[in-house]
């Protein structure tokens, strides 16, 4: 509530998959249920924060006291956040696994089979993250890692790539946690330090997390 960790805070956070069309009928994705980023937007309202939640398409409803904007493409994700914290934010977190490339153009209508091999030609999308972190009005901001080896490494090199304050590294080949399960585990790294909570809910490991962040962002105030 109004004494939370948060309170008075305006918390800006991207959550679940986006889509990316091939045709009318066909897409790109991956299988983000949302849950890790509904979990921390619940959590987020109930210590103190105004909360606008960025979201894919995702089978949840939107968290009590919290207000969902709902997108489909990378593009949309980059356009919504944006202007999200452009009416201003003081925390910004990205939980969205984000396709990292789309199709070149959508078929206007649905594509035929044909030959036994096709092709599909693919282009890079922005990175919702690395743009917000890197404006120079920049709010408090912490990413999320989904890696399969060499965890430690390759988050903390995205923290320093990105210009975060924190990162959040799952551990996605772990079966059972992760994407689309009620569960994760996560090592959490800041510049000169690290933490890990869990296997744990996601409920459980986002209040922790608003905790964490919690102190982190009063010491970035100070
Ligand atoms: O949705 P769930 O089923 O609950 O699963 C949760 C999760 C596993 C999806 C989540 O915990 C998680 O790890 N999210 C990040 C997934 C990811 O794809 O990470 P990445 O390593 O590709 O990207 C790094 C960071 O940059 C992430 O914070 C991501 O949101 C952000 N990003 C990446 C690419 C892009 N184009 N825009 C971005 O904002």
């Amino acid at each position: 509530g109004r004494t939370g960790v948060l309170a008075g805070k305006t918390v800006v956070i991207t959550a679940g998959p986006t889509r990316e069309p091939i045709d009318p009928v066909r897409y790109i994705s991956n299988h983000s249920s949302g849950k890790m980023g509904y979990a921390l937007a619940s959590e987020a309202q109930k210590a103190g924060a105004r909360v606008i939640l960025v979201s894919g398409p995702v089978a949840l409803s939107a968290p009590i006291g919290v207000e969902v904007r709902p997108v489909l493409t990378a593009e949309d994700m980059l356009q919504e956040a944006s202007s999200a914290v452009d009416e201003g934010c003081d925390l910004f977190i990205a939980t969205a696994a984000v396709a990292d490339y789309r199709p070149e153009t959508c078929a206007g209508d649905k594509i035929k089979k044909s030959s036994d091999a096709m092709a599909l030609s693919l282009v890079r999308n922005p990175d919702t993250l690395a743009t917000i972190a890197g404006r120079d009005d920049a709010p408090f901001s912490v990413g999320f890692a989904a890696e399969t080896t060499d965890v430690a490494s390759y988050a903390t090199d995205k923290m320093q790539r990105k210009k975060l304050n924190m990162i959040v590294a799952n551990d996605v080949s772990a079966p059972g946690l992760g994407f689309n399960s009620d569960n994760n585990a996560v090592t959490v790294f800041w510049p000169g330090g690290q933490t890990s909570i869990g296997p744990d809910s996601k409920t459980n490991i986002a209040r922790q997390l608003v905790a964490m962040i919690g102190e982190h962002l009063g010491q970035a105030a100070r």
